[in-house]
């Protein structure tokens, strides 16, 4: 299957497959789609610009006392650094697939299960796990979006169905999404259906959290460090540093249902 938009690569994480696709695409495009692109991945939004030009710092959480978070996808790009945000301040638990403390298959609703019976309640459950295949509508195979579904999208859902029984009261859930949600390109048909499918499902879920729990997605643009592993200019993303500041209001602030754009916390 080929790709034909180098907008795939916003968010893919770094298996050979996807990565592949990727350099091929972006090899295809002009040069001023990418230029065009890659400004769409720096711009701050207004309400970013407005707040900067304001002297305002990111939103100020009321969750700063010691909590237990665990991290799904804590060895990834977006995870180490969201670890890092977090260590030292808070109990921190790392969960990989295939390294990390502990280890799941978010694809596997028995995995997920395993896990969190294992380790336990918790203050906090963040995401930055989730794989998608992107290529044209017409050669998009069935394995491909049932690959898409039961990945990055049934996966995170399934961490929150089954950590519902295992988050404490005033606890959290904070997803992974995407750009691609809200800027759509070809090629990108399964990945926006995940991240669009991923906010929509925080947003309605949020009406039914019990007991004082919540729940939001961080939607990163491109991450600097991936852009950099792809031979890339880091410098037209945003480093996983400033992405993890997102996470890190999700789980300290009082925000329920919303999908926080990672420049807005940068
Ligand atoms: N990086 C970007 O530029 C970017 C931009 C927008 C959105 N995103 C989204 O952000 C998320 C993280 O991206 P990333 O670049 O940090 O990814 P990454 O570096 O590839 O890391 C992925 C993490 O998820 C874990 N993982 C992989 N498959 C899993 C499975 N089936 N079950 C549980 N854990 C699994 C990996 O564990 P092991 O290391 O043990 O395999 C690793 O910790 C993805 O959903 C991606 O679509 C990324």
């Amino acid at each position: 299957m080929s790709v034909y938009s180098w907008e795939c690569l916003l968010e893919v994480s770094l298996s050979d497959r996807v990565v592949n696709f990727g350099y091929l695409s972006l090899n295809r495009l002009s040069d001023s789609v990418k230029t065009d692109r890659l400004a769409l991945a720096r711009t701050p939004p207004p309400c970013h610009a407005a707040a900067q030009a304001a002297g305002q710092s990111p939103s100020v959480g009321e969750r700063r006392h010691t909590v237990r978070v665990i991290i799904i996808g804590a060895t990834g790009t977006i995870g180490q650094a969201v670890v890092r945000a977090f260590e030292g301040r808070h109990e921190v638990v790392r969960v990989g697939h295939s390294s990390g403390e502990h280890q799941v298959d978010i694809r596997d609703r028995s995995s997920i299960e395993r896990l969190l019976e294992t380790l336990g309640s918790f203050d906090a459950l963040v995401s930055t796990a989730g794989q998608v295949k992107f290529g044209p509508l017409a050669e998009l195979s069935d394995a491909d979006w049932a690959f898409c579904l039961s990945d990055k999208l049934m996966g995170q859902v399934n961490l929150v169905r089954v950590g519902l029984k295992h988050v404490r009261e005033g606890g959290s859930f904070t997803l992974t999404s995407g750009l691609l949600a809200r800027y759509p390109t070809k090629g990108g048909s399964a990945i926006t259906l995940v991240n669009a499918g991923l906010e929509a499902f925080a947003k309605a879920a949020a009406l039914e959290m019990p007991r004082g729990t919540r729940i939001n997605v961080v939607s990163p643009p491109w991450v600097s460090e991936t852009l950099e592993a792809m031979g890339r200019d880091g410098s037209k993303g945003l480093p996983a540093e400033k992405v993890a500041r997102a996470y890190v209001e999700s789980v300290e602030g009082t925000r329920n249902g919303e999908t926080l754009d990672a420049r807005d916390f940068a």
